[in-house]
């Protein structure tokens, strides 16, 4: 199978992603494709040898639309058969992924349905939570929404901020979404549980 990860920023996803994908693995990395051409991901993506692209989203102001052509135009050049959204911070609409409902992968920074959207860590906080996490799920117009294909736990702790529980949850992301995504490319799509 051939993955296309998009970030926006640092990219640990996508290098925790690329480097699972390796000996029998079924899944390899054929493009790195981001909305900021500043992200620091696509420097470590090229430094792995995995071809980088960039749309800057900005140009294109409101036009959602326009800038997902040209991301779409990008991915036809890759033909991946699995995109994996790895930190990536664009709202997409749902005419982009009627294109790829069923092969898009994104990992959220909570045990949803719990917080989505944004500032997940705070809001658990806020919330009193004593359990949070991540997930990996299937990409569907509602943002957040689709089916869960793996969750990761981690204690949220006495003292906790949002920054210390991001920094717990953050390695947790880097376990889970290479197994997720090892199991999605096997055709496989029992939900994983780690903790
Ligand atoms: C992190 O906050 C992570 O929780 C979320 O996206 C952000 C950046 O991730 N998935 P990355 O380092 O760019 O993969």
């Amino acid at each position: 199978k051939r993955v296309a990860i998009l970030i926006s920023g640092g990219g640990s996803n996508m290098v925790s992603l690329a480097e699972s994908m390796t000996g029998d693995h079924p899944a390899r990395p054929v493009l790195v494709l981001a909305n900021d051409p500043a992200a620091g991901g696509l420097a470590k993506a090229a430094a792995m040898g995995i071809p980088t692209a960039a749309v800057d989203h900005k140009p294109f102001g409101k036009d959602r639309a326009a800038f997902e052509d040209a991301l779409q135009a990008k991915l036809e050049e890759a033909q991946p058969d699995i995109l994996c959204l790895a930190g990536f911070m664009r709202i997409l609409t749902p005419g982009f992924i009627a294109k790829w409902e069923g092969r898009m992968l994104n990992i959220h920074p909570s045990l949803l349905p719990k917080y989505k959207g944004l500032h997940t860590h705070a809001r658990a906080l806020e919330a009193g939570d004593t359990e949070h996490g991540c997930s990996v799920h299937e990409v569907t117009a509602e943002l957040d929404d689709g089916p869960i294909l793996g969750q990761a736990r981690v204690p949220v702790l006495p003292g906790d901020t949002a920054d210390m529980l991001a920094a717990r949850v953050l390695p947790m992301e880097h376990k889970l979404y290479p197994a997720v995504l090892r199991n999605f490319a096997a055709g496989a799509r029992e939900p994983i549980f780690i903790s």
